[in-house]
């Protein structure tokens, strides 16, 4: 699969499927079922290439008619962890690719007040720290939930943070970089931005509420 860099640490799928799926999503018409179904086959996607740099070892099997010198991952395990709740439709696709890795969840909610993001729920693999893990939410807007949810993994000793999302607006990006420069950001699309009420433009309205029904 090829990609468009943004810059070293961002990845814009530019895959013929992809594209045409991200398409289907966007259309106001689409269904809950359907978009559903395609979240979570661009992720499946997806998968392919945020797992690209993963390790590999060379061992001895054998088949019904030799010996095999073959390849098996190895080395850092992986897990994800959806930020909720619109992150959670990008995990059935992942883990129909990788059905072993572990799946933690985050939640986030902003403060009226302070206008900071706060954490309400976390529940983490209890080996996360040894894993290399991917955050998951289909939109990266002002970046604000992506930068806090990133903040709280590297708390819990987490080094190696992927975040992979669907549609990414230039501020989400921005700020995602300029807070944690060490982290690669993996995406469909980029947008034009975002409007007066952080959505982005033209973007595919609210994931949250296009996935689940309840809008
Ligand atoms: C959406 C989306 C991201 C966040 C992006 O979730 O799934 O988590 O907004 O916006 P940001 O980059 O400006 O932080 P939302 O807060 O609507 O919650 P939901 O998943 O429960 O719908
Ligand atoms: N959250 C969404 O679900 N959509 C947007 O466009 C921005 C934030």
């Amino acid at each position: 699969m090829t990609f468009e860099k943004y810059d070293d640490m961002v990845f814009v799928f530019d895959h013929p499927l992809i594209q045409h799926k991200v398409s289907l999503l966007r259309d106001k018409n689409t269904d809950t079922k359907e978009f559903r179904e395609l979240v979570s086959e661009i992720a499946m996607l997806m998968t392919y290439e945020v797992t690209r740099d993963m390790p590999l070892k060379e061992i001895e099997l054998e088949t019904p008619i030799g010996i095999a010198r073959t390849k098996v991952l190895s080395g850092k395990k992986m897990g994800i962890v959806p930020i909720l709740r619109a992150g959670l439709g990008m995990v059935d696709g992942m883990l129909r690719l990788m059905p072993m890795i572990k799946v933690g969840h985050i939640g986030l909610y902003r403060d009226h007040e302070t206008l900071e993001p706060v954490e309400y729920y976390c529940k983490l693999p209890e080996d996360a720290s040894d894993r290399e893990m991917v955050l998951l939410d289909p939109m990266l807007a002002t970046g604000g939930s992506a930068s806090a949810a990133i903040s709280f993994l590297k708390q819990r000793d987490i080094t190696q943070i992927k975040l992979m999302c669907l549609i990414a607006a230039p501020e989400g990006i921005r700020k995602v970089r300029s807070v944690h420069p060490d982290v690669q950001i993996f995406c469909a699309c980029v947008d034009q931005g975002l409007n007066s009420d952080a959505y982005i433009v033209p973007g595919l309205g609210d994931a949250g509420d296009r996935l689940f029904g309840t809008k």
